[in-house]
């Protein structure tokens, strides 16, 4: 009986602490590699401290995380609006799927296969990390 219970303790427990798992991703790391990301996006302050200066292509990813998707007054493409229509945000697994493939991830989000992304790049791995970088600068 004990068993059984523990058991069913065990997996409610497991469930959780494998989502915290999987959003831990490497903040140096992340650092690191938003140099691949730079070229078109700037990371600034909402008082105007410059965290990263970077390219105006893209929109400025300071405190994305948690953001509404195209929620800033950047000119965004139509697919993006209109999953921001949808109230979509920014998290952990929003955020590493469209790194990997902008274009694609908006197909599946509205199911439209013509669904396009102005953002021309694709990020083969470490998703997790910037995600991780991304939050530590944007302050809470
Ligand atoms: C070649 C330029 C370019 C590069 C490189 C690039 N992006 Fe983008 N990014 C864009 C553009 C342009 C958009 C706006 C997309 C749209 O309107 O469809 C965008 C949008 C985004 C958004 C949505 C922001 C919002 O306000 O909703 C995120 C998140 C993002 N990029 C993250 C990244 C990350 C992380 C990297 C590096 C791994 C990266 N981008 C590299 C051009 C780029």
């Amino acid at each position: 009986m004990h068993r059984i219970v523990a058991t069913v303790i065990a997996g409610l427990l497991a469930a959780p602490v494998l989502a915290a798992e999987h959003e831990t991703g490497d903040a140096a790391a992340g650092e690191k590699d938003f140099r691949k990301c730079k070229a078109c996006h700037e990371i600034v302050a909402d008082n105007g401290d410059v965290i990263v200066k970077g390219g105006k292509t893209g929109p400025n990813l300071y405190g994305v995380i948690g953001r509404p998707v195209a929620g800033t007054d950047f000119n965004y493409g139509d697919s993006i609006v209109a999953v921001g229509e949808t109230g979509a945000v920014w998290d952990f697994d929003n955020f590493t799927a469209y790194v990997e493939d902008p274009s694609a991830w908006l197909e599946e989000q509205l199911d439209d296969s013509s669904a396009r992304s102005k953002m021309a790049f694709k990020l083969r791995s470490g998703g997790d990390d910037i995600y991780a970088y991304l939050v530590s600068v944007s302050g809470e």
